[in-house]
């Protein structure tokens, strides 16, 4: 099991969280984050046959610009939403948006899933960002644990979350993307038995009763 240890992380009242890594800040829930991530993902060629033709038509109306500083509380941020976590990689040194991750926690499992921008791929940056989200969603928001399904054909997917400490678990073997198109998924799992809830942002309900669960195993 991967080494997990307490990040460093500024939590502001707001539901900003920044987190630095070697390149990157991982700066939580901000709505021009956002929006600008989901204009990136719509240009993504690998991605792009998968977003609903009406999210591809809105976003495609927001200019990506520059990224305002991580840190920065005049930004609007997302609504703060208990089941649905979103991160963003900011490049500390360029200030542009490099990868993106989110946390949706439903039927009593929390589910990671992410992208790195296209064109910044294959250099450690997706690496950098899944090691510090799970840090940061043990740690600091007490998720004890994280699952991801991936296409098995996907071997970026695969060793991308084999190399941050994720093992085979579990999980429906086919799902629907938002597009209706269904695809085969295998599961991964990340547990810290010392998830840590240390934030005041509220979490998903269900995360006694799994603890209770680990417990039992
Ligand atoms: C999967 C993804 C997030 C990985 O991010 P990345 O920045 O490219 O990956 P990294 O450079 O940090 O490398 C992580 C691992 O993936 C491997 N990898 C990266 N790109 C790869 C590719 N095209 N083919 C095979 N392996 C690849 C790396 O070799 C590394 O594995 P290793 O530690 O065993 O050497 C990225 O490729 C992506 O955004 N893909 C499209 C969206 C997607 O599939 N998301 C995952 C859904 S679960």
């Amino acid at each position: 099991m991967a080494v997990i240890s307490r990040p460093a992380v500024t939590c502001r009242p707001n539901d900003l969280h920044v987190l630095e890594t070697e390149r990157l800040w991982i700066v939580t829930s901000r709505a021009t984050d956002y929006v600008r991530w989901l204009r990136i993902a719509v240009d993504d060629p690998e991605s792009a046959p998968d977003w609903p033709e009406h999210v591809v038509a809105q976003a495609r109306q927001v200019a990506i610009g520059s990224v305002a500083d991580p840190v920065d509380a005049s930004q609007p941020g997302l609504p703060v939403d208990p089941d649905w976590l979103f991160l963003a990689g900011v490049h500390r040194e360029t200030r542009e948006l490099v990868s993106s991750l989110s946390v949706f926690s439903r039927n009593r499992a929390s589910e990671i899933g992410g992208s790195v921008r296209y064109g910044y791929r294959g250099q450690g940056y997706g690496h950098e960002t899944l090691v510090a989200a799970c840090a940061l969603a043990h740690r600091h928001f007490g998720i004890a644990r994280l699952v991801a399904g991936a296409e098995p054909s996907n071997t970026a997917s695969r060793r991308w979350l084999a190399g941050a400490g994720f093992t085979s678990a579990t999980g429906p073997p086919r799902v629907k993307l938002g597009n209706g198109r269904t695809i085969e998924a295998l599961w991964w799992e990340h547990v810290d038995r010392d998830a840590e809830l240390r934030c005041s942002r509220p979490r998903p309900h269900f995360r006694r009763g799994l603890l209770r669960t680990l417990a039992r195993r």
